[in-house]
């Protein structure tokens, strides 16, 4: 059995929310922790993999040097840092939750309160993982998928839409699955299967999914 079935291959994981700036002081963030990608690239690393981990803002830490970690903030600046290593790598794992939309315009100075009502323009930011599944050559991509309702045909019109190798569907119906939490409940959707997983702490759903970049790297 290979102890580094990775070996040689460079893997490119994006993690954590993104903040988009209203003003200097304020953003429109969510309430992604960033440990999926954060354990996806501890995980990755150990089987023998070159990881880049492309991270927004969080508390977390890498012990693990073996990892090269970007740090960004906007989904912007987050679009830019992966497509300049995106040319060099042989997967990519987006487990990032960007924000879909930001403040048309920022603000140069604080922003003061007023007795009215306020309005803030927002417009979409880039799709990342969806522009590189129009320029992907050799490159795997696996995206995720956070879904309330019709989970399935949801994750599987994503999976076409954004031409991904697979999606990882994350259970919102378990209570210890999603954001903030040290586990999650995933299921993992191909073109032609659909396969469950259990509840497990991130870094063995990290090791799941990683088995099954493998075997789509030996088809
Ligand atoms: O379309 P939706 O945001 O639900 O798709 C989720 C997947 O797409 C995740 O893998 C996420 O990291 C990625 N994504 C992205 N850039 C965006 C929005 C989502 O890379 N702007």
């Amino acid at each position: 059995l290979d102890k580094l079935p990775l070996r040689n291959k460079k893997i490119l994981i994006t993690a954590g929310p993104t903040y988009e700036a209203i003003d200097p002081v304020r953003f429109i963030g969510n309430h992604s922790s960033g440990k999926m990608g954060f354990e996806l690239a501890k995980e990755a690393a150990k089987l023998g993999a070159e990881v880049v981990l492309i991270s927004g803002p969080t508390h977390l830490q890498l012990e693990n040097s073996m990892v090269q970690l970007v740090r960004v903030t906007s989904a912007q600046q987050m679009y830019e840092a992966v497509h300049e290593v995106f040319e060099e790598v042989d997967v990519v794992i987006a487990a990032a939750a960007v924000s879909d939309y930001k403040p048309k315009t920022v603000a140069s100075q604080k922003m003061k309160k007023k007795e009215t009502s306020l309005t803030i323009e927002l417009t979409p930011t880039p799709d990342i993982l969806g522009s590189l599944g129009k320029i992907k050559k050799h490159q795997k991509l696996i995206g995720f998928a956070l879904e309330t309702n019709n989970e399935l045909e949801h994750a599987k019109g994503k999976l076409e839409r954004k031409n991904l190798d697979f999606i990882v569907l994350n259970s919102m119906n378990d209570k210890g699955a999603g954001f903030k939490k040290d586990t999650n409940k995933i299921s993992i959707i191909t073109k032609e299967d659909v396969m469950s997983y259990g509840l497990k702490p991130k870094s063995d759903v990290a090791v799941d999914i990683l088995h099954e970049v493998i075997n789509l790297l030996h088809e």
